[in-house]
């Protein structure tokens, strides 16, 4: 095809899916509707061609900023909220299982493997409080989840997880607890703090384009993981946290909610939280897609 217009271009792109090379059903769906958007989305705001290439320097300083301290994608995509939206798409809620929601940029493999109960404070703050968490990994019926591993992340209370702050310690404030034979699960930590989403760069100029703030509530990660059972990425908000109305990645969700309560005498933590969560089994996933 030689003669290509404004009127023809995207079916002439589309007509060259698989005209060489076969590609899979899913692939030809992907691209299908990728092109087609993009084409859309371009004579929607009739784009030029500085703007143009300022979103291929914008995507190659992006890249640029990537290592295995940093993923900048994550956060652009959590900025526009289409982390939280395909995390829905992915996992559907029936109503029973605790809601899932954003992974974030920060999480690190191989926390260190904690007993129940152990502190994941590697490193005094001033003003820190401390909070023991705990509550049971349940199956829909009720039944106690035993052996499930709780990956937990949070940041410190200047705001910085330890991987972008070199004055803490390698893995402050990360751990992984296992569930006993009742389900249940137990660490100290610290209350989580709100904190600023990471804005010294490209993330940073989407937010000023966008006209919004950095701003996440306090939140602490959970990532749960028990053979037979669907994955749960999740987070617990400080039901007293500013910022659970207006997240700057849109994550917040009603049931994630937690209370932090007093610690009652003779306690060595200042601070309670109590969290059930409720896994859905694999079989279970399966029959529902
Ligand atoms: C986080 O909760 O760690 C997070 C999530 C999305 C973007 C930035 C941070
Ligand atoms: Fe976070």
């Amino acid at each position: 095809m030689r003669n290509v217009t404004l009127e023809n271009v995207t079916d002439i792109v589309l007509g060259s899916l698989g005209k060489h090379q076969p590609i899979a059903a899913r692939q030809r769906e992907i691209m299908e509707s990728l092109i087609q958007h993009l084409h859309g989305f371009c004579k929607d705001v009739d784009l030029t061609h500085d703007e143009f290439l300022y979103a291929c320097d914008y995507l190659a300083r992006a890249g640029q900023l990537c290592s295995d301290k940093r993923q900048e994608f994550i956060l652009l995509a959590d900025i526009l909220g289409v982390e939280v939206l395909v995390d829905m798409l992915s996992n559907p809620i029936s109503g029973k299982e605790t809601a899932s929601t954003v992974l974030g940029p920060f999480f690190r493999e191989n926390a260190p493997v904690m007993p129940k109960g152990a502190s994941t404070v590697q490193k005094a703050f001033e003003g820190q409080e401390t909070v023991y968490v705990e509550g049971y990994v349940r199956d829909t019926k009720g039944q106690p989840i035993q052996g499930a591993i709780l990956d937990i992340w949070e940041d410190a209370p200047n705001g910085l997880y330890e991987n972008h702050d070199p004055d803490q310690p390698d893995y402050n404030l990360r751990g992984r607890f296992e569930t006993d034979e009742t389900g249940h699960y137990a660490f100290r930590a610290l209350r989580p703090v709100p904190y600023p989403i990471p804005d010294d760069a490209t993330a940073g100029e989407l937010i000023r384009a966008m006209g919004h703030h950095t701003m996440r509530p306090g939140h602490i990660h959970v990532m749960i993981n028990r053979e037979g059972y669907r994955p749960l990425i999740s987070q617990i908000y400080d039901s007293n946290s500013d910022y659970l109305d207006d997240d700057s990645v849109f994550a917040v969700k009603e049931d994630l909610v937690g209370k932090f309560e007093r610690a009652g005498e003779g306690a060595d933590t200042d601070l309670v939280l109590r969290f059930d969560f409720t896994l859905p089994e694999q079989a279970q996933m399966m029959a529902a897609e």
